[in-house]
């Protein structure tokens, strides 16, 4: 069974995943093989989920580790406002078209956001992990998850599904599973499916329930 963590693990791989392609997507645009389609598509929504994450972590996770560790969070708070001026410098790089600068750009909100979450997964949440009891890490994760407004889950859904792989959507299928009612569970098996494409199968024979979900979920 998966436990808390495994959605901050599934969610920080997500925004390495999503990061990743558009970088390449920007350096072919810059060297002209290729065009800015995919960064276009992608980049404000990554944002937004990169925003609701950040926001989540310094309500809820930095004050809980600021119980047991002092000062330790405040290193990680600087980072957020190192990822907010990227994407500011991003979105002045698309709006003008520059394309030289808009690959210089996701190349160092690439290295930022990796070290970044590197870091947080191998020291702040490890003491997280080590110092907070597991029903505090529960609840915590828990409240970060309604920074996502509420209109918007099913966006959230789908972008974390499509950016990680099977363990990672297995876990938070499960998650889902133990923290929804029934009735939004299921609500959620037609977006999944259509997230995951060729690993459908793989997962619901992972995850059995879901499948019924994605039945039942036939609107
Ligand atoms: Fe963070």
């Amino acid at each position: 069974m998966p436990v808390p963590l495994d959605a901050i693990r599934a969610i920080h791989n997500g925004f390495r995943n999503d990061m990743a392609a558009m970088d390449k997507a920007a350096n072919s645009a810059a060297h002209k093989s290729g065009n800015l389609d995919l960064v276009l598509k992608r980049y404000n929504l990554f944002n937004e989920v990169l925003v609701w994450h950040a926001v989540g972590e310094e309500k809820f996770v930095f004050p809980a580790v600021e119980k047991v560790a002092l000062l330790v969070s405040q290193p990680y708070e600087r980072d957020h406002r190192g990822l907010d001026s990227l994407f500011e410098r991003l979105d002045k790089a698309i709006s003008s078209n520059d394309l030289i600068e808009v690959a210089r750009t996701t190349a160092a909100f690439k290295f930022h956001l990796d070290i970044h979450l590197a870091k947080e997964d191998a020291h702040l949440y490890r003491i997280f992990d080590e110092k907070v009891p597991l029903p505090e890490q529960g609840a915590t994760i828990g409240n970060m998850a309604r920074e996502v407004p509420q209109q918007r889950y099913g966006e959230f859904v789908t972008w974390l599904m499509t950016f990680t792989n099977l363990n990672d959507r297995e876990n938070m299928t499960r998650i889902w599973q133990q923290m929804l009612p029934a009735p939004a569970f299921a609500g959620m098996g037609g977006l999944i499916k259509a997230a995951v494409g060729d690993d459908w199968a793989k997962l619901t024979e992972r995850v059995p329930e879901l499948k019924s979900a994605a039945k039942s979920d036939s609107r």
